[in-house]
């Protein structure tokens, strides 16, 4: 790589700080998830706070190569919310939010001829979307199912062997 690209850099960089502050807060929810017994949905946000750990891995090395640093700092507190269904909404808001950031980021990588960091974050859009999709059927399944959705899902669960919601 013989020229540097401060532009995408900086857009990289935005991303992993994002990406921090949602693994930080998905976490967090699986944590409180998990206590309060709602183990299907608490492993489901784990299972996506994989995917985000992995999506910084991959920003992280992209960065690296254009031989910039990774700016390890999160972009937001963690947010104190605990309510299963509060969850469920703020977790569809932020995949929402990184869709809308990362086409973006893409949009800006392409017009700096930077096409490989056009297309990593092609591939987070796809996998943000993916994300949003599954918080919005579980909000969907409260709203069709009415709002102990999450607590029979919990025993259905557990009687099942905590196989977890499908994705
Ligand atoms: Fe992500
Ligand atoms: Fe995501």
């Amino acid at each position: 790589m013989g020229t540097k690209k401060p532009k995408s850099i900086e857009l990289l960089n935005k991303a992993v700080t994002e990406e921090l502050g949602t693994i930080h807060q998905y976490m967090y929810w699986h944590f409180h998830l998990d206590d309060q017994g709602f183990t299907p949905l608490a492993n489901m946000v784990r299972r996506i706070a994989i995917v985000e750990m992995q999506h910084l891995e991959r920003l992280a090395e992209r960065i690296l190569f254009l031989k910039g640093d990774v700016e390890m700092v999160p972009a937001v507190e963690v947010q104190k919310i605990t309510d299963p269904e509060k969850i469920l909404n703020k977790a569809a808001e932020l995949e929402n939010t990184a869709v809308e950031m990362y086409n973006d980021y893409a949009n800006q990588c392409a017009a700096n001829a930077d096409s490989v960091s056009k297309q990593l974050f092609e591939s987070l859009v796809t996998d943000e979307e993916a994300h949003f999709d599954e918080f919005d059927k579980q909000l969907d399944n409260i709203k069709r199912f009415g709002p102990n959705y999450l607590a029979l899902q919990s025993f259905a669960d557990a009687s099942a062997g905590g196989a977890g919601p499908q994705a």
